[in-house]
């Protein structure tokens, strides 16, 4: 594994491996162990979009394992005023261990993996947010004891986290089912080699504009804002077109009665779902948000250390 450009780089084994050491090293800093894994390393953290959870866990993450984060905004980096990609990871690696970037195209992110020399690591293009996926995959594991033959329902926009969940259940052996509107569902290659991948770990990628029947049986329900960053002048539209599929109480009646509720964050309380549902009992958002931080960390152990 020499960068997490996307879930479904992963091998099924490469997947695994990140999952115990997240489980690992968890349950190491909440006994108050001390790493070095990463001592004298740096990792520069380009964002030309906003955040708190990416930014925050891989700060402090890296502090953690003994290393130093270096945030690079591009409101400040030349790569904000049109210095290439090339030139930026070449230049880049002389300096850095690792880059963790957040951008719009995924092929910036890609290019950087092919110029540089030093490990990427993709914190949210408008295709991909891996690392949210194996957060999120592993909140599933600590709260159902398995990801193998679970079903997970995303309900809502086909956007980079319901295609990075739908690489991610298709390894773990997972039964992804999606709802979106038309028009607004996941992107049809990476279905088709998600769907691919599930046959051969014995689970199943199902598409539908109906979220009753995506719902239905669930043991996980998961679902992310209508308008992502980048997609503000279409808001208005959005919300009208995205209501019938809000996830509340009575659509959530159809998944299972002990099925987890999972979000990304930031979540808009009355649109994507309601607050009963995402501050009620079978809500691990924040779980989930913790363990962005666990799961980094064993991106950054494995790639950096
Ligand atoms: N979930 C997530 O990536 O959050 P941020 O946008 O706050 O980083
Ligand atoms: N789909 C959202 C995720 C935010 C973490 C976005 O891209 O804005």
């Amino acid at each position: 594994m020499k960068h997490l450009l996307k879930i479904s780089d992963l091998t099924v084994a490469e997947f695994e491996h990140l999952m115990t050491l997240t489980e690992k090293l968890k349950g190491e800093t909440k006994a108050g162990k001390i790493h070095h894994l990463l001592s004298g390393k740096t990792l520069g953290m380009i964002f030309t979009k906003s955040s708190t959870r990416t930014r925050v866990s891989f700060e402090v993450g890296m502090q953690q394992l003994g290393g130093y984060p270096l945030f690079l905004s591009s409101a400040d980096i030349q790569l904000g005023r049109g210095e290439t990609i090339y030139d930026t990871a070449n230049v880049l690696s002389r300096y850095l261990d690792g880059i963790m970037i957040r951008t719009f195209k995924q092929s910036d992110v890609d290019d950087l993996a092919k110029y540089g020399s030093i490990p990427i690591i993709n914190g949210l293009t408008d295709d991909h947010h891996p690392c949210q996926a194996l957060a999120d995959l592993f909140t599933i594991y600590e709260h159902k004891g398995k990801l193998s033959g679970l079903k997970l329902a995303y309900i809502g926009d086909g956007n980079n986290v319901a295609h990075s969940l739908a690489e991610a259940c298709a390894i773990a052996g997972m039964h992804f089912a999606v709802a979106a509107p038309e028009g607004y569902t996941c992107d049809a290659q990476i279905i088709e080699a998600a769907s691919e991948r599930a046959r051969q770990t014995g689970g199943s990628v199902t598409v539908t504009h109906d979220p009753v029947e995506a719902i239905s049986d669930a043991d996980a329900v998961y679902t992310d804002t209508w308008v992502s960053m980048g997609q503000e002048q279409e808001k208005e539209a959005r919300l009208k077109i995205f209501m019938p599929y809000q996830v509340n109480k009575a659509l959530y009646a159809h998944a299972k009665p002990d099925a987890v509720f999972l979000h990304c964050l930031p979540a808009y309380r009355g649109f994507e779902m309601t607050e009963d549902i995402i501050d009620g009992p079978l809500s691990v958002v924040f779980d989930e948000a913790e363990n962005r931080l666990h799961a980094q960390k064993a991106v950054l152990a494995t790639l950096m250390g």
